[in-house]
């Protein structure tokens, strides 16, 4: 029996997804663009999505495109600078991927670039953000809840400000949506990143929302779908899915956050208690519910990972997509650790389907296979 403690990589789909995604494929094959009784069926199971995924984030269906997941959202945000000619971007030191590198691309095609540093608990300031605004600042690039960390941006604080001084906000929610309240009516963000499969959905299937008003500059282009933005027949059940997850998260918030946050303490607590000489990395108070950035003093984190996954634990190291790297999390060196204070850290992410007794099993296998570890000294 697998413990499965990486939901910030993905999650299980959830059964409710299956079903309405089954029933799509099954039942509604027509095209969303055909001018017949298929395609209708096909474009209202969409618009109904867009209305799922809307309501869950506090925002317009108008202002949802549908897209095949973050990395595709983030992209197309931040390569969409292209069109507006030179300037200047801020982001931090802590983004993910997908918009580290589009802010690299840019900076090597004459965009200046601002990466606004974190502190120790990987914490951006309001304030920070502020003064290192520009007049040309054309973006702000902000990830919200970390990948790595599960630290918790103040996002509320930073929008404002940006608002009031007239800057644009793209926010990565990625990592946010589903166990964080993500609502658009009142973080006025102007562009928000999520993806279906962090939150019970389907890989591949996830949306860029854009407010009313804000430029947007198509990243496929070829097609009238998503209104002339992303081009391409649209993957009906994977944004099906995506809209059901949505609406369990609408349904579930409140008690996910309870639940995910007692069984994360309970292996904090455990871990403490039977492992000993652990750190948590980030700020506790600022953190997702669900995640836990655990230093292992005197453990090299991959092989700590890897003999928990032959005891059927699955654990991240770093972010999934960096997993197999040997260099440490760039979002731990930004917060001050060390090479080796990094390569001893694991991030263990609670989700859906996660029971105490699931917990207590963990623990246990962590309490053995640190001691183990731990005896064979430095490999
Ligand atoms: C913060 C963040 N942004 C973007 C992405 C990319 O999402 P997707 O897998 O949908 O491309 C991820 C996924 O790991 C993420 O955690």
């Amino acid at each position: 029996m697998r413990i499965y403690l990486d939901h910030n990589a993905t999650t299980p789909v959830r059964a409710e997804v299956v079903q309405a995604m089954t029933q799509t494929l099954t039942d509604v094959y027509g095209n969303p663009s055909s001018g017949h009784a298929e395609g209708d069926a096909a474009r209202a199971r969409i618009e109904a999505a867009r209305d799922a995924v809307a309501r869950c984030l506090g925002a317009s269906p108008s202002w949802v495109y549908f897209t095949a997941g973050a990395s595709e959202a983030n992209n197309a945000v931040l390569m969409g600078l292209l069109e507006e000619g030179p300037g200047h971007l801020v982001t931090s030191n802590v983004e993910h991927p997908s918009v580290e590198e589009p802010a690299a691309r840019l900076e090597s095609a004459g965009m200046q670039v601002t990466r606004v540093p974190v502190d120790e608990e990987g914490l951006l300031t309001p304030e920070a953000i502020f003064a290192a605004l520009r007049p040309d600042t054309r973006l702000v690039s902000l990830i919200w809840a970390n990948n790595e960390t599960g630290v918790v941006q103040p996002m509320e604080a930073i929008a404002e400000g940006l608002a009031s001084r007239g800057v644009r906000l793209h926010v990565d929610a990625t990592q946010a949506l589903g166990k964080w309240p993500v609502d658009l009516s009142r973080v006025p963000a102007d562009y928000l990143s999520c993806s279906a499969h962090k939150l019970g959905g389907p890989k591949g299937s996830g949306c860029l929302v854009a407010r009313a008003g804000t430029p947007l500059h198509p990243l496929i282009r070829g097609g009238p779908q998503e209104r002339r933005v992303r081009g391409g027949t649209e993957n009906v059940a994977g944004i099906v899915g995506f809209g059901r997850a949505c609406a369990l998260v609408s349904e579930e918030l409140a008690e996910r956050m309870l639940e995910y946050a007692r069984l994360r303490d309970r292996l904090w607590e455990g871990l403490e208690a039977k492992v000993g000489e652990v750190r948590r990395n980030g700020s506790v108070e600022h953190m997702l519910p669900n995640t836990l950035n655990v230093e292992f003093l005197g453990t090299a984190g991959e092989v700590l990972l890897q003999a928990l996954d032959l005891e059927g634990v699955a654990v991240s190291a770093g972010a999934a997509c960096h997993s197999g790297s040997i260099s440490p999390s760039h979002v731990l060196s930004a917060m001050g650790l060390s090479p080796e204070q990094a390569r001893s850290s694991l991030r263990i992410s609670v989700g859906h389907g996660v029971d105490t007794g699931q917990i207590d099993a963990a623990v246990d296998l962590f309490g053995e296979l640190v001691a183990r570890i731990r005896r064979a000294g430095p490999a």
